[in-house]
């Protein structure tokens, strides 16, 4: 099983259109305020920045809202493709004044393109060759403001990061954040829920909003099943296990993590790649998706000798090896096929 993290159809109608209506990330909402008060009271383009954070946790949800703030338009591009600096030139010189260009994955940018890109952020100014032996000629580009976005900070060069104007880390949300991100989602979608059900999705939600609200569709899908406009406890304990999630909301992929560093590596340390290796995950998955989500709830540390388990990661392991993931099928006539 993959770990819950891809972006889905959809999410477009969970996206909030507003930096008010954005749940969570305070600091980062206070200085992107500012920043946008003040280009607004200068007339001047809204300055680069960067978003970086773990899958799903805002990072295209904020590029749009800035746009809409900056009354500006968005023009999205991944970087990864990108082929060759004449691509990003030809991108470049085709925005307007004040446009946004939203540059996701930009860590997977090639260097000779990041080249291209750093004259433009600086002088907005693309120098590109025509051919392999000819001059390289220069062109203008109009202001424009450049986000970029990646999960991968470390992979980005220093020059590229001293060119943003402010370099934004998310974080990981709070379980009551996560609540509320569910609440407004489940209400859009015209179901009631109750304190307990909202807690028991937080839990389980890897502190990554696209994760609570897939496990808010899945509880939708059960209800329907059952013809039910309420999202109680009960229907979440119910939905869970159907998905292969145990009590902490951990999938197979985080099992598999902790059953090669407990089994083969004792417990630890060891390093991320030896038990990624050992675990069947390629190395992303487990930097970004699975080790976040174990260290947020205390079952791994890191330790400058590598990872190790935690008590509470040891015990959780063995409960779940002793009980597995039960799904009481006789609570949800029908629901089995709703889901899959
Ligand atoms: N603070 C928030 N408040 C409400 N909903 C949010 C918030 N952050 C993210 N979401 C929702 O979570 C989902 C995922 O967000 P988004 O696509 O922006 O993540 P991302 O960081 O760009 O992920 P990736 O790294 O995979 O591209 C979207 O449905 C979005 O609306
Ligand atoms: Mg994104």
């Amino acid at each position: 099983m993959t770990p819950q993290t891809q972006p889905s159809v959809n999410e477009r109608n969970f996206r909030p259109g507003t930096l008010a209506d954005f749940i969570g990330q305070k600091q980062l909402k206070q200085t992107m305020q500012l920043m946008l008060h003040s280009a607004k009271t200068r007339q001047a383009t809204l300055e680069h920045v960067a978003f970086f954070g773990g899958p799903g946790l805002g990072k295209t949800t904020l590029a749009a809202i800035i746009a809409h703030e900056a009354d500006s338009r968005l023009h999205e591009i991944a970087a990864p493709s990108i082929g060759r600096p004449g691509d990003l030139a030809s991108a470049l010189t085709m925005l307007q004044p004040n446009d946004i260009l939203f540059l996701d994955e930009i860590h997977a940018l090639k260097r000779d393109s990041a080249e291209t890109l750093y004259s433009a952020m600086e002088d907005f100014k693309v120098s590109i060759k025509l051919s392999k032996d000819s001059d390289p000629i220069t062109m203008k580009v109009h202001p424009f403001t450049l986000i970029g976005s990646t999960t991968d900070f470390g992979l980005l060069p220093s020059p590229m990061r001293a060119r943003f104007g402010h370099s934004f880390h998310l974080q990981p949300y709070t379980l009551a954040e996560l609540a509320q991100i569910v609440e407004r989602a489940a209400d859009k979608m015209g179901f009631f829920t109750e304190e307990d059900a909202l807690k028991n999705i937080a839990l389980r939600s890897r502190g990554t909003p696209r994760v609570a609200l897939r496990l808010l569709r899945r509880c939708v899908d059960v209800a329907i099943s059952m013809d039910e406009d309420f999202i109680d406890i009960n229907l979440v304990e119910t939905t869970m296990p159907i998905l292969g999630l145990d009590e902490l909301g951990l999938e197979e992929a985080d099992r598999q993590y902790l059953s090669a560093l407990i089994e083969i590596y004792r417990g630890g340390p060891a390093g991320l790649g030896a038990i990624a290796a050992n675990a069947g995950l390629d190395m992303s998955t487990a930097r970004n998706i699975v080790e976040p989500a174990l260290l947020l709830m205390g079952l791994i540390a890191r330790t400058p000798r590598g990872r190790r388990v935690t008590r509470e990661g040891h015990q959780h392991y063995q409960t779940f090896r002793a009980n597995g993931v039960t799904v009481n099928w006789t609570r949800v006539e029908g629901a089995d096929q709703a889901l899959h």
